[in-house]
């Protein structure tokens, strides 16, 4: 039997699967959509599917997100989940046999961390190997820089729920911070804003889209419409929406990112923040691709900034490169509990 090696970044938005010699296999939605209760609950859709399901399927039906803040909140959920990809993933529903390594933020404890572990070994995988692997390492190597060499970077990915500060130097991570912020929370707002403002009810997709289009890191004039339903006459209607309306309940978070960004480099060495300064920060995760984001963190911290097209894929891709150099993935595997 062949013995196949997969790398997983668990993300609150999203998972990306990678296996070895094949590239990404999966890039879906961190959804399960399930019907009945207790013993008797099953999967009916998972990722993309069951987002779309979300807010539009029948009582009988609940469709939920299983993360929370970059960690596992519903065991059985996810390991549900997980069981559904995996049979998606392979010709057989077991992935017997097989090795896995799964990117965790650094900054969890072993309880937290673990539980990842825990999300194949409860399953059907019936695994032959789990392994943890820090993202800001996986970041790292996504990003190419060059671990062993490299006298001082820092790393910010910002996902849907968790922006993750770290500095890298000496071959490994010097320190890094999980903080409970992220895109979803922008989505939220918007929705929150459009049904106290307007009297105007959208669905948490369409405030995500909503989002892509109209927010700011610094004022901006944007404009973009959404379609939904007028809660006054009851009729699907259209609606244009402002940049300018959006900024201010959204500002405090890109000051607080920028306060938590100073705050790490003011306590990083002087030689290693030096070279921070030279090569500049590294931007990564979905929501870094937030309108002028980079030039707001830029003039803030007073710091270049290097933005990425695969800021979604950063983790996964550098996880990729250390599985398919598996003496390299094992390196830096975090020693078992
Ligand atoms: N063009 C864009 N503009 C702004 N935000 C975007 C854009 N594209 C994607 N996003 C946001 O990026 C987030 C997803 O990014 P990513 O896949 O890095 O998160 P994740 O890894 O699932 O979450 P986390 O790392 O926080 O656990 C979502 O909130 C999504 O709305
Ligand atoms: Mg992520």
């Amino acid at each position: 039997m062949i013995q196949k090696v997969y790398g997983i970044d668990f993300g609150t938005g999203s998972i990306k699967i990678y296996r070895k010699k094949d590239g990404i296999i999966m890039n879906e939605r961190n959804v399960i959509a399930t019907m009945g209760k207790n013993e008797n609950k099953r999967a009916i859709a998972m990722g993309d599917e069951a987002y779309l399901m979300f807010e539009k399927s029948p009582d009988s039906i609940s469709v939920n997100f299983p993360m929370v803040n970059g960690g596992v909140a519903r065991l059985s959920d996810m390991i549900m989940l997980w069981d559904y990809m995996a049979a998606e993933i392979t010709a057989k529903p077991k992935l017997k046999g097989a090795r896995f390594y799964i990117a965790v933020p650094a900054d969890f404890n072993e309880v937290e961390k673990n539980a990842f572990k825990k999300v194949i070994q409860e399953g059907n995988s019936k695994p032959k190997s789990v392994k943890l692997i820090d993202k800001p390492i996986c970041d790292a190597f996504g990003l190419k820089i060059d671990i062993d060499k490299t006298a001082g970077d820092m790393i910010v990915n910002i996902g849907a729920d968790t922006v993750e500060i770290s500095v890298i130097a000496g071959g490994g991570i010097v320190v890094s911070r999980l903080l409970p912020m992220g895109g979803n929370y922008f989505d939220r707002q918007i929705l929150n804003y459009i049904r106290k403002e307007y009297n105007f009810v959208i669905g948490l997709r369409t405030a995500e889209e909503l989002k892509k289009k109209i927010i700011t890191a610094n004022p901006s004039e944007r404009t973009a419409d959404v379609f939904g339903k007028n809660m006054v006459s009851g009729l699907p209607e259209n609606l244009t929406v402002h940049s300018e309306e959006i900024y201010p309940l959204v500002e405090n978070v890109f000051a607080d990112l920028s306060t938590q960004i100073t705050k790490i480099l003011e306590h990083t060495p002087p030689e290693i923040s030096a070279s921070i300064e030279n090569n500049g920060i590294y931007l990564t995760g979905g929501s870094s691709w937030i309108n002028e984001l980079d030039q707001f963190v830029a003039d803030s911290t007073y710091m270049k900034v290097n933005t990425t097209k695969f800021a979604q894929k950063t983790v996964i891709s550098g996880l990729g490169y250390l599985i398919e150099n598996q003496k390299l993935a094992d390196k830096y595997a975090l020693p078992l509990y």
